[in-house]
């Protein structure tokens, strides 16, 4: 019983809280299997899954365990994967030249994924750095001393025509070269694929949270640290009103679905691309955003099934219509 004791309130937020079925009746934001893009790495050879030790339950896939996660992924509802490709480092060189090699492991592995699933978007990164023997995403000037814009933006146009040619449904230009998505947009029409859509990383940050992605692709050992900087082409984290700028290029240059990456740092970011396009935005939640919530429930000082959920509820309460994440299959098992 009560206490005879009265506040004279007319406002009492709480009374919408009272019941789990008055929760659940003015909940504002809901996740759902559709919302998610589940990024995979896919490796070479038939070998079992390869375990990645800063991303626990995440492993790289050869192409017929991939094709397999791909069908699982579809059965609980996730309308779309990203495949990254974790390359031989003898394949790699300065101008990552198997980037253009039409039989490279990540185009067989669209092709075998989109004959086994033709209804299944499937993304792929149009970047240079699982390719490049110094990790950058881009080729070197002269001086190796910076990436080469231009030259880079040739090289990207020609590696989306070929992932179109494969079977993509969205090409994933990651690189934040300057007129990247405008050239990939004419390269893409010039050689027939109208229809292959463009997810931009507009608004791709320079950020200490894509140490565990380096590693699972490789990136870090060709470069020889995870922390190589690419602070002349990824935005200062410190920025707001550029990653605005960058979106509405993006938007201007005909990219299909802007996206903000990392995520759970940014959420202020989704917002303001969210409010200043009429485009769905996507969001990235990273490798490294993902290994903090692991590790720390590791510990045993964070609980991890609240923690993944809350950070993704974040990200689309910020604003995001799409979310990649390595917790897709699993928040679509427990969505369903
Ligand atoms: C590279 C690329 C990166 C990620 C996706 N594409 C990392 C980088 O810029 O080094 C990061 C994804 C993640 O951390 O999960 N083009």
């Amino acid at each position: 019983m009560p206490s005879d004791f009265r506040l004279d309130l007319v406002q009492r937020p709480r009374r919408l809280r009272r019941t789990a079925s008055l929760r659940a009746l003015v909940e504002e934001t809901v996740l759902r299997p559709a919302d998610f893009i589940a990024p995979l790495f896919v490796v070479e050879g038939k070998a079992a899954p390869d375990p990645i030790a800063s991303m626990p339950g995440v492993f790289r896939l050869n192409v017929a365990d991939l094709v397999k996660e791909c069908r699982a992924l579809a059965k609980l509802g996730v309308p779309a994967v990203a495949l990254f490709p974790k390359l031989d480092p003898k394949l790699k060189d300065d101008e990552g030249t198997q980037a253009l090699n039409e039989d490279t492991l990540v185009l067989r592995a669209v092709r075998a994924v989109k004959k086994a699933m033709p209804e299944l978007t499937v993304i792929t990164d149009v970047a240079l750095d699982p390719y490049t023997s110094h990790g950058h995403d881009g080729v070197l000037t002269p001086a190796r001393d910076d990436v080469e814009n231009d030259r880079t933006v040739r090289l990207l146009e020609k590696m989306a025509v070929l992932q179109a040619r494969a079977g993509v449904d969205l090409v994933a230009p990651s690189d934040m070269m300057d007129g990247r998505v405008g050239a990939i947009r004419a390269a893409l029409d010039a050689a027939g694929f109208t229809g292959t859509g463009i997810l931009a990383y507009s608004a791709k940050f320079n950020s200490a949270y894509y140490g565990p992605f380096r590693d699972a692709v490789g990136s870090a050992q060709a470069a020889g640290t995870r922390l190589l900087s690419k602070a002349t082409y990824q935005m200062n984290p410190a920025n707001r009103h550029e990653a605005v700028r960058e979106a509405l290029l993006d938007d201007a240059e005909g990219a299909d679905i802007l996206m903000v990456k990392p995520a759970g740092a940014y959420l202020d970011i989704i917002r303001e691309v969210r409010e200043a396009t009429w485009k769905p935005v996507a969001a990235y939640q990273v490798s490294g955003e993902y290994a903090q919530i692991h590790a720390a429930a590791r510990l045993g000082w964070l609980d991890l099934a609240r923690c993944r959920h809350e950070s993704l509820l974040a990200i689309k309460r910020a604003g995001a219509d799409v979310i990649l994440s390595y917790f897709a299959k699993e928040m679509a098992a427990l969505l369903k």
